[in-house]
C-alpha cells in the first residue's frame, strides 16, 4: 500500500541542496533512479524534473525508516524529510550539482510503487526506437529528453517576447479549414452536419496571415501547429509547429533582418551564444551550383563542379550523350580519399542511386597516373582541363554525377554531405547560417503534367523577370528566401504578390483555370481587390531550429509525443478504426482494405 501526500510538501527540488544547506531539514519528493545497499546503509538517488539527490536510509539515524527503505526499487515515487549532512571524505561526486552533500532521511512515504520499466531510465540506455515511443511516458523520464523538452519551453518563451517586444501580435487561426496549399496532401475532417463535406487541416495559416494583413493587423505572428500528409523523415512530422510571421509595407531585407534578430535573441537567451549578423546570403542558383542542394551545409567545402563544358565531346559516351541531351556532368573531389575501397565507392554508388543518378565515375589521382575506369576515354587537353579545374592532386578521388542537372545537383549534393560527415570535415560546434534568395517561382511537374510553385502560388514573382511570366514561367524567379542553418531548411517566406492581376496570372502561369482557382481561392482573391497592402513574411521550422540548437539529429527528440514513420502513436495506437456508430454519424463508409 501506498502512503498519501498527507501534510508532506517539498521545500526543494533535487538539483537544490549544496554545503550551504547543511543542517537544514528538507523534504524532497521524486522517483528512485537507483538503490544500492552499502553494508546496511541504503543510499538512493532521487531524481525529478531537475536533477539528483542522493538520500540515504541509516539505521543509526533511524531503524524503522531504514526498514522501510527495503522495499524501494527503481521509479518509486517517494517523499522524505530528512536532514542534509556532508558527504563522507571519498564519496564527493564533483559531477552532480549536488555532489558535496547527502540527506539522512528520518522519515519515508513511499508514494507509489513502480513495475519494473522495460528499460533504464538513462539517457545511455541501449533500446529501440520503438519500446521507447510505447512507453514514452518513461523515456521523457530521461534526462536529455527533459532538457530538450524544457529548452524548447525557453525557446518558445524567447521567441515570443523578441516579436512582442518587436510589436507583432499573436493571433489564432482555424485547424478546420479549406485546403492550403504547400506543396502536401491533406489531412482531411469529415464534417457530421454536412454530411460529404471535408474540413483539411491547415498546411500552414497562410492565407489567413495575409488576410490578416489585408485587415490591417500589420505585424502577426503565431506559435502554430501545421498539418501535412507527407513522407516521413527525419527532419519532418505530420504535425509539426511554425513560428509564423506576417508583416506589411516591407521588401525582402525587412522581413530577413527581423528573422535575424529573433535568431540571434533566441540563441542568446537559451544558448548563450552570439551570433553575428547579417548571415551570408546566396543565390539558389549558387547554392545548387556550388553544394548541390538549396539547402546547402556550410560547414565545409568541398564544392561541386561542373565540366560540362569540358567532356561534352570526349570519347566516354555517357558524359557527353548527356551534355549532349540538356544534362550535365559534375565533379565532387574528395580530398585525400585515395584509400576508398573498391567496396566502399559502390557504397557510395549505391548511395547516389537513392538520388536516381545512374552511375558514380570517379577518378583516383595516383603519382605518374589516373586510375579510374574512365580515363581512358579522355585526350590530354580534356585531362588537363579537368586537373585544373578540379583542383586534382595526388592522392585525390574524384566522383563525377552525368544526368539531368536536378538529379545531378541531388545526388552529388548529397554526397558531399555524406562524405563530409565520413571524413569529419563538420564542427558539430558551429552554427552556420545561410539565406537562399531567389528561388525559381515555379517548376515543372511531370507527374501533374503542370508547374508548381515552388514555395506557393502566392509569392511574388521577381520585378525584373515579370515581363516571363506568360511567355516562359519556369524561367521567372521569386522574391522568396529560404533559411538554411547547418543543411536544415529551418525557414521560408516570401514577399507575396498583393494585386488581383497579378495573382490571376500567377495562377494563370501555374495552369489553374478561372473556375478552379475562383473555387480555391475565390476569397483571396476578393481580399486582394479590397485594399491589400503590400506584405509578406516567413515561418520558421520551430522543431527543426530546436533540434540543432538542442545538438540532436531528429525532430522526435524535441517533440513530447511524436509519431513514426508510419505517421503512427505507439502510445496511443493512433491512428485506429472507428465504429460504425461513429462512420454512420459522418455519413461514411471504408471500402474493405485489402492487404
Ligand atoms: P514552408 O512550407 O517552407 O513555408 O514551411 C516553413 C518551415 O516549416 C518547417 N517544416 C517542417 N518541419 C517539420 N515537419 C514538416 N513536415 C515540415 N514541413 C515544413 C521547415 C520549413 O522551412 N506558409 C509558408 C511560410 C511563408 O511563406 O511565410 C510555409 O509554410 O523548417
Ligand atoms: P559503364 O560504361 O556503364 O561500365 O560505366 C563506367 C563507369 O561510369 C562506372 O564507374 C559507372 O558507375 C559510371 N557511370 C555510368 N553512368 C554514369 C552516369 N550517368 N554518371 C556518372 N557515372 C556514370
Amino acid at each position: 500500500m501506498s502512503d498519501n501526500l498527507g501534510n508532506m510538501r517539498r521545500t526543494h527540488h533535487c538539483c537544490e541542496l549544496g554545503k550551504d544547506d547543511i543542517g537544514k531539514e528538507v523534504v524532497l519528493m521524486g522517483w528512485v533512479q537507483r538503490r544500492r545497499d552499502h553494508g546496511g546503509v541504503i543510499f538512493i538517488d532521487l531524481r525529478d524534473r531537475n536533477g539528483i539527490t542522493q538520500v540515504v536510509f541509516n539505521p543509526a539515524v533511524n531503524e524503522a525508516v531504514h526498514a522501510k527503505a527495503h522495499a524501494l526499487r527503481s521509479e518509486f515515487v517517494i517523499g522524505v524529510i530528512g536532514k542534509v549532512g556532508s558527504r563522507p571524505e571519498g564519496m564527493i561526486n564533483p559531477n552532480l550539482a549536488t555532489g558535496e552533500i547527502e540527506v539522512l532521511v528520518t522519515e519515508l512515504k513511499i508514494l507509489n510503487h513502480a513495475v519494473t520499466p522495460p528499460f533504464l531510465i538513462e539517457d545511455s540506455v541501449e533500446v529501440s526506437e520503438t519500446i521507447r515511443l510505447q512507453n514514452r511516458h518513461l523515456d521523457l523520464r530521461r534526462p536529455h529528453l527533459q532538457k530538450s523538452l524544457i529548452l524548447r519551453h525557453k525557446a518558445g518563451a524567447a521567441v515570443r517576447q523578441y516579436l512582442n517586444e518587436n510589436g507583432f501580435i499573436d493571433v489564432e487561426t482555424p485547424f478546420l479549414t479549406r485546403s492550403t496549399p504547400e506543396g502536401a496532401r491533406d489531412y482531411l475532417v469529415p464534417s457530421r452536419v454536412n454530411p460529404g463535406q471535408f474540413y483539411a487541416l491547415p498546411q500552414s495559416p497562410q492565407i489567413f496571415k495575409q488576410l490578416l494583413m489585408v485587415s490591417g493587423f500589420d505585424r502577426y505572428y503565431q506559435i502554430v501547429r501545421c498539418f501535412r500528409d507527407e513522407d516521413l523523415r527525419a527532419d519532418r512530422q505530420p504535425e509539426f509547429t511554425q513560428i509564423d510571421i506576417e508583416m506589411s509595407f516591407v521588401g525582402e531585407d525587412d522581413i530577413m533582418g527581423l528573422g535575424e534578430g529573433m535568431v540571434m535573441s533566441l540563441f542568446k537567451d537559451v544558448l548563450g551564444k552570439t551570433l553575428e549578423a547579417p548571415f551570408p546570403r546566396l543565390t539558389y542558383e549558387d547554392a545548387v551550383g556550388r553544394y548541390g542542394l538549396d539547402k546547402p551545409d556550410t560547414r565545409f567545402d568541398l564544392e561541386l563542379k561542373d565540366i560540362s563544358d569540358i567532356v561534352e565531346n570526349s570519347g566516354f559516351k555517357v558524359f557527353s550523350s548527356v551534355v549532349k541531351k540538356g544534362g550535365m556532368v559534375k565533379a565532387l573531389n574528395a580530398k585525400g580519399c585515395i584509400d576508398f575501397s573498391r567496396k566502399e565507392i559502390d557504397n557510395l554508388t549505391e548511395f547516389v542511386a537513392i538520388y536516381k543518378a545512374k552511375g558514380l565515375a570517379w577518378i583516383k589521382v595516383r603519382e605518374n597516373e589516373w586510375q579510374s575506369p574512365i580515363t581512358k576515354f579522355f585526350s590530354d587537353e580534356e585531362k588537363e582541363k579537368m586537373k585544373a579545374r578540379l583542383d586534382m592532386e595526388l592522392g585525390d578521388l574524384v566522383f563525377f554525377v552525368a544526368d539531368q542537372p536536378k538529379v545531378t545537383n541531388e545526388a552529388l549534393g548529397h554526397l558531399r554531405n555524406h562524405i563530409g560527415e565520413k571524413l569529419g570535415l563538420i564542427d558539430k560546434d558551429a552554427f552556420n547560417f545561410v539565406w537562399v534568395t531567389h528561388f525559381p517561382l515555379m517548376e515543372y511537374d511531370e507527374v501533374e503534367n503542370r508547374n508548381q510553385a515552388l514555395h506557393h502560388p502566392f509569392t511574388a514573382p521577381l520585378e525584373e523577370d515579370y515581363t516571363r511570366l506568360e511567355s516562359d514561367p519556369v524561367s521567372v524567379r521569386s522574391r522568396a528566401y529560404d533559411l538554411v542553418l547547418n543543411g536544415f531548411e529551418i525557414g521560408g517566406g516570401s514577399i507575396r504578390i498583393h494585386r488581383k492581376e497579378v495573382q490571376e496570372k500567377v495562377f494563370k502561369a501555374l495552369g489553374l483555370a478561372p473556375e478552379t482557382y475562383q473555387e480555391k481561392f475565390g476569397f483571396l482573391i476578393s481580399a486582394l481587390e479590397s485594399g491589400a497592402p503590400p506584405h509578406g513574411g516567413i515561418a520558421f521550422g520551430f522543431d527543426r531550429l530546436v533540434m540543432l540548437m538542442c545538438g540532436q539529429s531528429s525532430i522526435r527528440d524535441v517533440i513530447a509525443f511524436p509519431k513514426t514513420q508510419r505517421a503512427a502513436c505507439l502510445l496511443t495506437s493512433a491512428p485506429s478504426e472507428t465504429s460504425k456508430d461513429q462512420l454512420d454519424e459522418l455519413n461514411l463508409r471504408v471500402k474493405p482494405i485489402v492487404t
